[in-house]
């Protein structure tokens, strides 16, 4: 399958840093919405915190040997901003800079490129106190944070990510209250989009101040939408709604320069966009250099009166709706083969995503920054058995060889993830990781599929003049 891939192709594994640190208390680390989130009782499903988690922090040098081990080219990771920067403005915490620089450092001794993200859903909790994303200054304080990390570690640092999958951090977040912080407010997370969108304009032109030849990109969780029935105008309607709210409020002002007038009234009802203010989409809309597409599966959905009906897409048991002003959206149950999350496996819908964006932004960089399956993994005689997860990777890799045969532009794809961690509301439940661990001693096992990924990486044809 490699010999497929484009020549230069980036295979890489990612994690985030709640999500895998622990230290949640060490060295200045500030309180992020996540540590508030995971310690209020009933949050989280198994009633667990990233307080540990996989204990990267102080376990980071036996994880890059994992990595080198592996002959990852690239490792996707997060900064912690309230490792950094405790409570989101101000001076740095030279402690919490000092450990990304070792570990940036220690990547690109070992040839591992780091494509760091700057946001990946922990804010400082002192932000979210004074209105968290739906604040305006929210965005600023982003672009600022982003200025000083590109000042720290512009010698180290690949690709800037501003954020990953805003759509979580605005809809789960504020809309469902399923994710940090917990907020139900359809039109806070409208206006948390919109702010979202403006961080990540605001500091990919920090960024570029900065590093001039940066390369920025932003991550977003395309939803690859189907109607139950495609002869069905309501349906449609119900896919070209998630599309609106999933997709366009992001694509539109990031790539051309507007929110489009439908997703406007679609959600008349619910605020009339006055958060927008003059001059935004200009800021918003800098150049990308990248697009990152996080890809997992596919929903089908109908248009269905009954309030009865599910709503949330499989995102959410908490009271709200993630999707504002689709008030008549039904979600049908995924069909099987289903991962441990409940999602369906369905790796053209991966294909078709990057083909579609491709068609509709031509010459734009793509990457897949995160795809990958949850199983229930088990540990026998210090190994772990994990075909289902070889044959997902084995067969979205496949999907994104294909597509860049046919010239579709996408150079890097990551696995989601190195690690087994702290799935969200998920708690340790869900075991994402082609490397084991064990939560009870941090003891790491990689895989059969973390074998199978290395034998895959070493298995590419040599560039002349290599090895
Ligand atoms: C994505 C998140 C990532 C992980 C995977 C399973 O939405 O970006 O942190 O939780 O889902």
């Amino acid at each position: 399958m490699t010999e497929r891939l484009p020549k230069g192709f980036v295979l890489g594994a990612a994690t985030a840093a709640y999500q895998i640190e622990g230290a949640a208390h060490d060295d200045g680390r500030g309180p992020s919405i996540w540590d508030t989130m995971s310690h209020t009782p009933g949050r989280i499903k198994d009633g667990s915190t990233g307080d540990v988690a996989c204990d990267h922090y102080h376990r980071w040098r036996e994880d890059v040997d994992l990595m080198a081990g592996l002959g990852l080219d690239a490792y996707r990771l997060s900064i912690s901003w309230p490792r950094v920067q405790p409570g989101g403005s101000g001076p740095l915490n030279l402690k919490g800079v000092a450990f990304y620089r070792s570990l940036l450092t220690a990547l690109r001794d070992r040839g591992i490129a780091p494509w760091v993200t700057l946001y990946h859903w922990d804010l400082p909790q002192e932000l979210e106190d004074r209105g968290g994303w739906r604040a305006r200054q929210t965005a600023t304080a982003f672009a600022e944070y982003a200025r000083l990390m590109a000042r720290e570690f512009g010698d180290l640092v690949e690709v800037w990510t501003t954020l990953n999958e805003p759509w979580c951090s605005a809809f789960l977040g504020y809309g469902s209250g399923v994710h940090a912080p917990g907020v139900v407010d359809a039109a806070g997370s409208l206006t948390a989009a919109h702010h979202l969108n403006l961080a990540h304009g605001l500091a990919a032109t920090t960024i570029r101040e900065e590093l001039p030849g940066a390369q920025v990109a932003i991550t977003l969780n395309l939803h690859v939408t189907r109607p139950a029935d495609p002869v069905l105008a309501s349906d449609r309607d119900a896919v070209r709604q998630i599309d609106l709210l999933g997709n366009e409020v992001f694509l539109g002002p990031l790539l051309e320069g507007r929110y489009p007038a439908d997703l406007v009234s679609l959600t008349s009802g619910i605020t009339d966009w006055g958060f927008v203010l003059p001059g935004d989409l200009d800021s918003i809309g800098q150049p990308l250099d990248l697009l990152g597409v996080n890809y997992y599966s596919t929903q089908t959905v109908r248009r269905n009166p009954d309030p009865t009906a599910d709503r949330t897409g499989g995102h959410a048991v908490g009271q709200g709706s993630p999707w504002p002003g689709a008030d008549e959206v039904e979600f049908l149950a995924p069909s099987p083969p289903l991962t441990e999350m409940g999602w369906n496996i369905e790796p053209t819908g991966l294909s078709e995503v990057l083909t579609g964006v491709a068609r509709r932004f031509p010459g734009l960089r793509l990457a897949v920054t995160e795809n990958g399956a949850a199983f229930p993994d088990l540990v026998e005689d210090g190994e772990v058995h994990d075909p289902r997860r070889i044959d997902y990777v084995r067969e979205h890799l496949g999907e994104v060889a294909k597509v860049a045969a046919d010239g579709v532009p996408v150079e890097a794809y990551f696995l989601w993830s190195l690690l087994d961690n702290f799935e969200w509301s998920h708690g340790y439940t869900k075991r994402f990781g082609i490397i084991h661990v064990d939560y009870e001693t941090g003891a790491r096992t990689p895989k059969d599929s973390a074998h199978w990924y290395a034998a895959l990486l070493r298995s590419r044809p040599q560039a002349p003049g290599q090895g």
